[in-house]
């Protein structure tokens, strides 16, 4: 049945709906986001529109409402406002109206145009709402545009995405230095949890997704939503329930005073926010995956297995150790050579020299062309670390131009690994940096950059104002970036910031692998890369095989454990090969070449994880997208109180196919200690739905140690 309502808007793609209420000349309001409704007619839509309008009772003010993509106090929204701004106390109730739509189909994906006026106060603003088709996730961006002449300041601008009420818990991630993305959970209750970063990055806590869900949801059950905002630099993201009773997530930039202040026909255009959303957290990550994924500049080659020299040398760099490093990394299989810190000028140790982007020929009388030389002789490609934003006060740099470091009124603030911040606000230090880097790739024709970014940003003025220089500075770290690729084709970028203080959609335009964390202990990294995964594929992933003993944590794990869990992302080597026995790295070279013969597979597939009831165990695997073949690893991981571990059932495969499962020893065969189940030596057959539900014994092992199970398909289900 029709009514005065105006149909809604209903965008469709990758499996997910959108239904959009824009109606009354009124900002858009979602009405539905998830799982796809199917075919919807304009009775049905208008009628779903009715159906989704809350009893009012007798105020006007605060009656309950479909939560506004813009919420604003004018309408009676008392809740966490979409945009916040003023000229000078004045212009500070915006009430946008009057609004036209426009939906259509975008290359990405439907979309929705909006575009609204407050004429009272001379403010414009226009939203995009879409629906990215092939990964159905759906992203929202904002723009206002002041056309008064006084000037308007904007505090923030925030995007709301509404989650229905059966959302009852909240999942985010926090962290540390070596110790990223430890997720924490709680109650979704009346007010705002929020997270915010401050730092002019992300951050090591920072926690890529905020998860609404319903109750007790995990990996593989029960429907979540969550919520990402593409963007590098201070940002919050909140989760918000009204006493009204509705529930949203909330994304937006975290602006600092004055920091955008809009002259007559200036505008602010916000930053995407992301929503995924799936039944468990696997089906939301792999939206992001599948995203990811699909841009053109994905990586597509094979992910070349890196040597990299940080663990193995840190700063003390000379060219027969690195030549003979490179001799054995060539050996046992890496197609690339990352020289980390400690190649320019006067860089002996972290006090001093980041700036000089200079080979220091003190260390390298030749430069570094001998050694980039015999890299390639060797058949690998040659990386070099970076740190561009970044700079030590004992430098050429500084001591030339000190107005380049940031500055808010205090001199340069806090030092944190004795550096300080370049603001690349300065065309001339931007200049610099580019024609140091520029000049570097291109003479010694790296191939990779690993671009690091210890220092959180303080106060970071810009020189001689002092005026907020953060966003600013994130906007020209792109553009370094983007400007350095478009100069040299085919130059890759990883994108680390003390581990994984940088990870975001707004970089990952720009760079082609993140550093998750500097732990490479593999107890601590199945955590960690299993919770960077809700955001980041594998393939984006930097998983490095460290030392025996961890450099972090102290702990020593065998060498078949540290292979193991670096296998699943862009593999890499950071230990001290010249160190190394024969024995230990014939069995190196045999996870290399064990991961280059499935990284296609790995590197492709669907992620999954099993929700196990006992915390002891984990369970995860790759499962390739035509479910024909996967690679899953069992691991212990504390000591379980019931033994034996029971029986390992299999997310993700197709219930109709019979799959062989077999163990596989890459390495070494089982350690000491492990007590194998009868069908681990001969392996079985079975369907894909017996797996899933019946499954098979999982060996007993102590903690620490993993066994990887090849499950491949052998013949259709009759
Ligand atoms: C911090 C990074 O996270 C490490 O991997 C290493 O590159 C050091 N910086 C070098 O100073």
């Amino acid at each position: 049945m029709n009514n005065s309502l105006h149909t809604p808007v209903y965008l469709r793609a990758g499996g997910t709906s959108l239904v959009v209420a824009v109606d009354g000349g009124r900002l858009p309001r979602i009405l539905h986001w998830g799982p796809d409704l199917g075919e919807l007619g304009d009775d049905a839509l208008a009628d779903l529109h009715r159906a989704a309008l809350p009893a009012i009772g007798d105020s006007a003010v605060t009656y309950p409402q479909p939560v506004p993509v813009l919420p604003q106090l004018t309408e009676g929204w008392l809740g966490r406002p979409g945009l916040v701004g003023d000229s000078d106390g004045r212009r500070w109730a915006p009430y946008f109206r009057e609004a036209t739509h426009e939906a259509g189909d975008a290359a990405e994906g439907p979309v929705l145009r909006s575009r609204a006026h407050d004429p009272e106060y001379g403010l414009a603003i226009d939203i995009e709402i879409q629906v990215l088709s092939g990964s159905g996730l759906v992203r929202q961006r904002a723009r206002i545009r002041n056309d008064a002449a006084t000037p308007y300041r904007v505090t923030s601008l925030e995007l709301a995405l509404p989650v229905p009420s059966d959302a009852t818990e909240i999942l985010d991630l926090t962290g540390r230095w070596a110790l990223e993305r430890v997720p924490q959970r709680r109650p979704f209750q009346v007010g705002e949890w929020v997270r915010a970063s401050r730092g002019g990055k992300p951050g090591l806590e920072h926690t890529l997704l905020l998860v609404a869900g319903e109750r007790g949801f995990g990996f593989r059950d029960g429907m979540v939503w969550a919520t990402h905002l593409a963007w590098s630099g201070n940002q919050v993201l909140a989760a918000e329930l009204t006493p009204a009773g509705t529930r949203h997530l909330a994304a937006g930039e975290l602006l600092l005073p004055g920091e955008v202040v809009l002259e007559q026909g200036d505008e602010l255009q916000s930053r995407w926010q992301y929503g995924s959303w799936g039944v468990g957290l696997d089906e939301l990550a792999a939206r992001f995956h599948r995203h990811l994924r699909s841009r053109p500049q994905h990586p597509g080659s094979p992910r070349p297995v890196v040597l990299n020299t940080w663990e193995a040398v840190y700063f003390r760099h000379d060219l027969d150790t690195l030549l003979e490093l490179a001799e054995r990394g060539a050996q046992l299989g890496a197609e690339r050579f990352v020289l980390d810190d400690g190649w320019f000028l006067g860089r002996r140790d972290d006090t001093s020299s980041l700036g000089d982007w200079t080979v220091d020929p003190a260390v390298w009388p030749k430069g570094l062309q001998p050694l980039v030389d015999r890299v390639r002789e060797l058949g690998m490609d040659f990386g070099l670390w970076f740190e561009p934003e970044m700079v030590n006060l004992d430098s050429d740099l500084a001591r030339r131009h000190p107005e380049w470091i940031f500055d808010a009124g205090h001199g340069p603030g806090l030092p944190s690994r004795h550096q300080h911040v370049l603001d690349l606000g300065h065309p001339g230090a931007y200049a610099y940096l580019f024609d140091r880097m520029n000049e570097l790739v291109g003479s010694l024709g790296i191939a990779y950059i690993k671009w690091d970014h210890n220092r959180y940003l303080l106060d970071a003025g810009h020189v001689p104002d002092g005026r907020p220089g953060v966003r600013t500075q994130v906007e020209q770290a792109y553009r370094l970036m983007e400007q350095l690729k478009a100069a040299h084709p085919g130059l890759e970028i990883e994108s680390c910031a003390s581990g994984g203080g940088r990870v975001d959609l707004g970089v990952l335009e720009f760079t082609d692998r993140v550093w998750p964390s500097d732990c490479n202990d593999p107890h601590e990294r199945l955590e960690i890369q299993r919770w960077t995964g809700l955001l980041v594929p594998p393939e984006m992933q930097g998983t490095h095989i460290g030392a025996e003993e961890s450099h972090t944590t102290h702990r020593t794990h065998p060498l078949d454990y540290r292979a193991e869990k670096a296998l699943w992302g862009h593999l890499g080597v950071e230990t001290n090969l010249l160190t190394a026995d024969d024995e230990t790295r014939a069995a190196l070279a045999r996870w290399v070449a064990f991961h280059q013969e499935h990284r296609a597979l790995l590197h492709s597939g669907e992620v999954v994880h099993a929700d196990l009831a006992d915390a002891a165990y984990r369970l995860e695997g790759v499962v390739s997208g035509d479910r024909a073949e996967a690679l899953y690893a069992f691991s212990v991981v504390d000591r379980p109180a019931t033994w034996p571990p029971g029986r390992i059932r299999f997310p993700g495969l197709d219930d109709t196919r019979h799959y062989t499962v077999e163990a596989v020893y890459p390495g070494s065969a089982p350690v000491a200690g492990t007590v194998l189940p009868p069908w681990q030596h001969a392996g079985v057959t079975l369907p894909g739905r017996a797996l899933r539900l019946v499954g098979v014994e999982a060996p007993s092992l102590d903690v620490d140690r993993s066994v990887l199970l090849r499950v491949f398909s052998t013949r259709a289900a009759s």
